[in-house]
């Protein structure tokens, strides 16, 4: 059904900011621009895979998922319907915008835009990180993993799982956090759900995985060497056992970098931890809260 998240968009006014961070931070390349001036991102052979388009705030503009085949498409888009969720189907410019085949996309009760898209666009052999890098983990693991806050956890986690078949991998209660993680394929989570405040939702964090310790740590020192904020320290995670640490990007929301996620297997079962580390993952001085990503009130 839902195979992969595909793509991330978002819209800032930082826009102009994000060539030079994601290519010498992250070592992401920078593909031709989108129609509208938007920075398109490559992490592998996609002909992208993170979009920031410009505008006058930091907002989420739409989740990308993969589905397996054509079929998912229209069961997904029947679920869909039956919720009392509108589906519209992406038009030859939309689709061609996205680098896709096929595009149908609805808005969640949130307020957050999905879409679920079938056939996107591959370049055999033609991704080069900008620096020297190992690469990313990507491929039938999708983009990596979003982690999403929601102020009613139980109604999004129904949403979800019996509307969009994510299945619970584990969850995670701590006195900082209460957070359920969802798998779609072997990447241990593609998608989290935290808990927010009443009428409160956030985009908190995109996950880009890389295939070597090292590339983490040269990142680290990226992030030292222009004085960018690292709002997590390099922590190892109970739950997915990465060893990664947190930045923020100009654009509000935040980017996990990490190394070595465990893979769900045949007979997982999901867990529960009470705290999110095993070590690291600190809060820098003086700081009490995590940075909360891009949030948005509810009406
Ligand atoms: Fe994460």
């Amino acid at each position: 059904m839902l195979h992969s998240l595909a793509y991330v968009g978002i819209s800032s006014p930082a826009v102009e900011a994000w060539p030079s961070f994601a290519s010498e931070v992250l070592g992401c390349m920078v593909a031709d621009p989108g129609d509208d001036g938007a920075v398109r991102l490559r992490v592998d052979d996609a002909l992208w895979r993170i979009q920031v388009h410009p505008g006058d705030i930091d907002a989420v503009e739409y989740f990308g998922w993969a589905v397996t085949d054509e079929a998912s498409l229209q069961t997904l888009r029947a679920r869909l319907e039956a919720e009392g969720i509108e589906v519209h189907q992406g038009d030859a410019e939309l689709t061609a915008a996205r680098a896709v085949h096929e595009l149908h996309w609805f808005v969640d009760p949130w307020g957050y835009r999905h879409e679920l898209i079938w056939g996107q666009y591959m370049r055999p052999h033609s991704f080069r990180p900008s620096r020297p890098l190992s690469g990313f983990v990507t491929g039938q693991q999708g983009l990596g993993h979003v982690v999403i806050g929601m102020p009613d956890l139980e109604r999004a986690h129904d949403f979800f799982t019996r509307v969009l078949g994510f299945e619970l991998s584990d969850r995670i209660m701590s006195e900082r956090m209460n957070a359920n993680f969802y798998h779609v394929n072997g990447r241990h989570h593609t998608l989290a759900l935290g808990r927010l405040p009443d009428g409160v939702t956030g985009f908190n964090h995109l996950m880009l995985q890389v295939r070597d310790i090292d590339d983490v740590g040269v990142a680290y020192d990226h992030c030292v060497e222009r004085e960018l904020p690292i709002v997590k320290s390099l922590g190892r995670h109970t739950n997915d056992q990465m060893i990664s640490f947190y930045l923020t990007t100009p654009s509000s929301f935040n980017i996990e970098y990490g190394f070595g996620g465990v893979e769900i297997d045949d007979d997982w079962t999901p867990k529960t931890f009470d705290r999110a580390s095993i070590w690291g993952h600190v809060l820098p001085a003086g700081v009490t809260k995590p940075s909360p990503g891009i949030v948005r009130q509810l009406d």
